[in-house]
């Protein structure tokens, strides 16, 4: 997505921003920019397509770069409205190259506001958001405040905007509606972002803005407004963490962040289980028992809707509730039927997914139970729902989503035990599956010391141009979530089916050219599975068998074994070895494995 990034201060804005936008590319990286003013109202203007680097080697060639510019403004572009040229690259500047714009999300009316606006202005791109600053020159009253609330009051859709003032270069104030915007505070000024993550190494506390709100940065200070009153928020503590900018020993983050999975699912099990006792201590769970919940509706996109199926076994399976998964973008254009003994739970890694976000505000006005499984401490949709658990996967900048999809998991298997637990006191059962949760960091361990294995399997199919992943029952959405990250982090075709439903169409394109990895774990379907498996075999298909170690090996032109877990827990023992071939694969074909081509890590637009 879009990113934004700003800095009013003490210091020289250039360094700043661009660092800024290093920490925030993995979000969107097509094109980058940035901005600033000095005291004598000189303008450094510096954009490039592709990555931040090719802006800061730019940037480092400007003589310039050096002098002191207070104020600035920064972009990282994943295109939206116009093809990734220089001309659509942010910061987008007013026609009389006085005011300079920088904007995250989508405005729905700009053709609208062009049309009108072409007639006294010249559009130099294709961007919806260059119409924000025309639109500024056009009602600039004399006060840039009342001028952005005015200009805010024009757009429809979602935006988050920075404006800078050559002529008041003391100034910037940003407003947002919808997509996210931090205002951070630290010794040497003040720093607009998206995300948490690109000021938590420069400034010390923090407020979130609220849609409406606007912010006002002169010299240093910053003064909030709402609804044209000035309010007073009270700022968090930035929890300082350096794991971001550090990707170890590892060539790529999302290597490294496949490695803190064992972590991830102790942080999840955390202050939330009693190993000892083996019991769920958890408040939040608890409070769930004084809600008569009747369904589930689980909303969620990507690889969080992939959780969010597995999630959905468990609730009907273990706590006996009906539950349905959504696709986020599709509840929210389909019909909602409020219901008031529905739980409604929103999962989203980023927390700031605009589908998902917009499916909340929707829930919400009904006055409906929402209950969020975040990964982002403090993101929009985390914020929103009455309750709510971490994932507690840590900062993830891989683009495509893997020890996060662990924490989610694991926050999903938790309420469904608690939910049983509730319901058929089946304390005996839940405690079997609590100490097989306790048994999974070193289970994680094994597997990721068989990472060589994997490799080298996976080495043998980076050569194929399409590929099947095929699961059964608690299995099929876990399938599937390795088909996303195969086609997503190798760019090789891949399609997910449910194993059962092969024969009903796809066997059409099995052959020799087109492997299947096949989940086939003990206690889910084996004997079908296997008789699907041998349909694939007889029109010469080859099969990579994700199976349960001990069990017949012969069916497979290539295996990968995981321990034997009880049926309820399997579902986390395939991502490990899935992910590690996946990224193996994606190294072989030399693709960016953690900026995977086309793509961004929060996706804060419809
Ligand atoms: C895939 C991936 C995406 C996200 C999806 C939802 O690897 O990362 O499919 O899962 O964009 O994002 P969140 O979870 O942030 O709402």
């Amino acid at each position: 997505m879009c990113w934004i990034f700003a800095y009013n201060g003490k210091k020289n804005a250039i360094p700043l921003l661009v660092e800024g936008l290093r920490t925030l590319e993995y979000r969107g990286y097509d094109s980058a920019g940035i901005a600033a003013v000095n005291e004598k109202k000189e303008i450094f203007l510096e954009k490039a397509t592709g990555k931040v680097s090719n802006l800061a080697s730019k940037v480092q060639k400007n003589p310039h770069a050096k002098d002191t510019y207070q104020a600035g403004i920064a972009h990282t572009r994943w295109a939206t409205h116009g093809k990734v040229t220089l001309e659509n690259t942010h910061p987008h500047v007013s026609e009389n190259e006085r005011f300079y714009v920088v904007h995250n999300g989508i405005i729905e009316n700009y053709m609208g506001i062009k049309n009108i606006l072409e007639k006294k202005y010249h559009f130099y791109g294709d961007t919806d958001s260059e119409i924000i600053a025309k639109l500024i020159e056009d009602s600039f009253d004399g006060d840039l405040l009342s001028t952005v609330t005015t200009v805010c009051e024009k757009m429809v859709g979602a935006y988050a905007i920075v404006v800078m003032d050559k002529e008041n270069p003391s100034t910037i104030i940003g407003a947002k509606l919808g997509s996210p915007m931090i205002v951070g505070e630290g010794d040497d000024g003040v720093f607009i972002a998206s995300d948490i993550n690109a000021i938590s190494h420069v400034a010390k506390e923090f407020v979130s803005l609220e849609d409406g709100e606007t912010v006002v940065i002169t010299d240093g200070k910053k003064e909030i407004y709402s609804l044209g009153e000035r309010i007073i928020k009270t700022s968090e503590v930035i929890d300082h963490n350096q794991e971001m900018v550090d990707k170890g020993n590892f060539d790529t983050f999302t290597e490294k962040e496949i490695y803190e999975i064992p972590e991830v699912i102790k942080n999840v099990c955390k202050w939330r289980i009693d190993f000892e006792k083996k019991e769920i201590i958890n408040e939040t769970l608890e409070s769930l028992g004084d809600h008569e919940i009747k369904r589930i509706e689980i909303i969620a996109s990507g690889s969080s809707y992939f959780a969010g199926q597995v999630g959905s076994y468990w609730l009907k399976t273990l706590a006996g509730i009906p539950t349905e998964v959504r696709i986020s973008s599709e509840f929210l254009y389909d019909t909602f039927l409020p219901h008031k003994k529905t739980l409604y739970i929103f999962i989203s890694q980023s927390g700031e997914t605009a589908d998902v976000r917009e499916c909340l505000k929707m829930v919400k006005a009904k006055w409906c139970l929402t209950f969020g499984i975040v990964n982002v401490v403090g993101s929009t949709i985390a914020r929103m729902c009455d309750l709510g658990l971490y994932s507690h996967a840590g900062v993830e900048v891989g683009v495509a989503s893997t020890k996060n999809i662990i924490g989610q998991y694991g926050v999903l298997l938790l309420l469904a035990l608690s939910l049983w637990i509730k319901r058929d006191l089946q304390i005996h059962q839940c405690k079997t599956i609590i100490e097989e949760l306790w048994n999974l960091p070193d289970t994680f361990e094994l597997q990721l010391q068989q990472a060589n294995t994997y490799k080298e399997i996976a080495k043998k199919y980076a050569k194929y141009p399409s590929m099947f992943f095929l699961g059964r029952n608690i299995l099929y959405p876990v399938a599937a979530e390795g088909s996303l990250k195969l086609k997503e982090l190798s760019y090789i075709h891949s399609e997910c089916y449910s194993t059962g439903e092969l024969k009903h169409g796809p066997l059409a394109l099995i052959d020799k050219n087109t492997p299947s990895f096949v989940l086939n774990l003990k206690g889910i379907m084996q004997e079908k599975t296997i008789s699907n498996v041998r349909e694939i075999q007889a029109r010469n298909g080859k099969v990579i068998g994700i199976i349960t170690s001990g069990e017949d090996k012969s069916l497979y032109d290539d295996m990968i074994e995981v321990p034997e877990t009880s049926a309820i827990v399997s579902p986390f023992l395939p991502l490990v070895p899935i992910w590690i071939m996946s990224v193996e694969i994606a190294k072989t074909l030399w693709r960016d494995v953690d900026k995977p081509q086309n793509l961004a890590k929060s996706v804060t637009v419809e």
